[in-house]
């Protein structure tokens, strides 16, 4: 018989070896490389078949009663898929969790809360909890039996970061620990036909902590964002293999839990006051929705050699370059001044098309003076101070259009296409920052 080959993982990083070391060269952990089962002789597993042979009606999708998580994961869970929910700690996980699981005969596994405190967040929430089963454990081998001797509509996991398997060595949390049980879920999963919610904490640089692993292990990952100081959350997909990764879903933390929002324009933006000087408006694309959202500036004589550029919800090199094209190719002087920016309601914008929205937003700080109540603008700015056309520049008017803007400055090669939106009132055609400046502020 052919000598077995022994493989060796690191169970804090999850590096491998081909021997036994003392220490990780990865991760300089001491005594943290264990053998494991690769590499041993195994039966062959899985099925050879034609993949024309394979038929599929539409998916089958278990819709929840939130709408926005329906949306988020493509048109409602998948069966036997596995969605990673990740998000800072505080930010409404849980309480996302148990909203979901509202009604179904679910199985919430918390290595967090107690049996106590899961109940009080339910009644809180309202939520129907008669056929709820909790199970406050932290063996995955135990949630496994427990998932198939009980056999739930959905299970929940609060968070993956608690489980732990006494297969593999590491306390729970480690990167070893989290991938192996993660792994076990997701098996448990595909082969009961349940789907899985898993729940991960991110850490304070913004990954899950240790799981760039688990991303590509599960079907979906969606991360819950938000601006703490608000009561505004975003629940963004980042991977689906069930749907679009560009959707997002708007909630509202109140005192009764995630309210779904209805009319996402008035997160961002309330179009009906006078705009104080130093604000504009604009349009982003996100997933099939398109929003509305102010920018606002704060432009002061600064008191430093080298003047400030600070902004929250928008890329802080983009900033400095708007900044410098407008020194450039206007009579504006900005070497004096701190500029400091931030959109509304904690919305990130990563599109360029709002460029001209932050360049306008600047100026009329500057100059302070306001531009007028009901103008929208769209378009990005080149490094020569030209105007450039921008996507979806139709569903983007039709937002305005709804929203009862009555002027809207955009790109010149954008213009049919917002007549084609049916854009009736004031169109400007744009071609420079300079013009915009002279048509706004003048
Ligand atoms: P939680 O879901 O526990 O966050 P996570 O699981 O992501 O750590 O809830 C976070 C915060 O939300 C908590 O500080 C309290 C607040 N909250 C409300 O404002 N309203 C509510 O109805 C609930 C349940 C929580
Ligand atoms: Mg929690």
């Amino acid at each position: 018989m052919a000598k077995q080959k022994k493989t060796f993982v690191c169970t804090s990083c999850g590096a491998g070896y081909s021997k036994w070391l003392g220490r990780c060269s990865q991760c300089e952990e001491w005594n943290t490389i264990v053998e494991t089962g690769a590499g041993e002789n195994k039966k062959k597993n899985g099925n050879l078949i034609q993949l024309s042979s394979v038929s599929y009606d539409d998916l089958e999708r278990i819709q929840t009663g939130i709408g926005e998580f329906n949306l988020v994961c493509g048109g409602g869970m998948v069966p036997g898929s596995v969605i990673l929910i990740g998000g800072e700690p505080g930010i409404g996980k849980s309480t996302l969790a148990m909203q979901i699981a509202d009604g179904f005969r679910s199985l919430y596994i918390s290595g967090e809360e107690s049996p106590v405190q899961l109940r009080h967040r339910a009644d809180r929430l309202d939520t129907d909890v008669s056929s709820m089963l909790v199970f406050t454990a932290t063996e995955v081998e135990d949630i496994i039996s427990t998932v198939r001797g009980e056999k739930p509509e959905c299970v929940f996991i609060d968070s993956i970061q608690t489980l732990h398997s006494s297969e593999i060595p590491g306390i729970s949390g480690s990167v070893g620990q989290i991938r192996h049980t993660a792994a076990r879920m997701i098996e448990c999963a595909k082969e009961t036909g349940i789907p899985v919610v898993l729940i991960g904490h991110i850490t304070k640089d913004g990954t899950i902590a240790g799981p760039k692993l688990l991303e590509h292990l599960v079907d979906t990952v969606l991360y819950f964002e938000g601006d703490f100081s608000k009561e505004f959350r975003i629940l963004r997909a980042f991977k689906n293999r069930f749907g679009s990764v560009n959707e997002i879903g708007l909630f509202q933390m109140g005192n009764t839990g995630l309210v779904e929002v209805k009319d996402k324009n008035s997160i961002f933006l309330n179009p009906f006051v006078t705009r104080s000087p130093g604000s504009s408006v604009s349009a982003a694309m996100e997933g099939s929705r398109t929003i509305l959202f102010e920018v606002q500036s704060l432009v002061t004589y600064s008191s430093y050699p080298n003047p400030r550029r600070m902004s929250d919800g928008f890329d802080i090199n983009r900033l400095i370059l708007i900044t410098a094209v407008l020194e450039k190719y206007s009579d504006i002087t900005l070497n004096a001044f701190d500029v400091f920016i931030n959109v509304s309601g904690g919305f990130q914008i990563r599109e360029t098309a709002s460029d001209l929205a932050v360049a306008m937003s600047v100026v009329s700080s500057l100059k302070n003076m306001s531009v007028d109540e009901g103008t929208g603008m769209i378009g990005e700015i080149s490094l020569s101070g030209e105007i450039r056309p921008v996507s979806h520049c139709e569903r983007r008017t039709s937002e305005f259009k709804y929203s009862g803007f009555h002027t809207l400055l955009l790109p010149e090669k954008n213009i049919s296409e917002a007549k084609a939106a049916g854009f009736n009132e004031n169109l400007v055609s744009i071609t420079s920052v300079n013009e915009a400046i002279q048509y706004l502020f003048t």
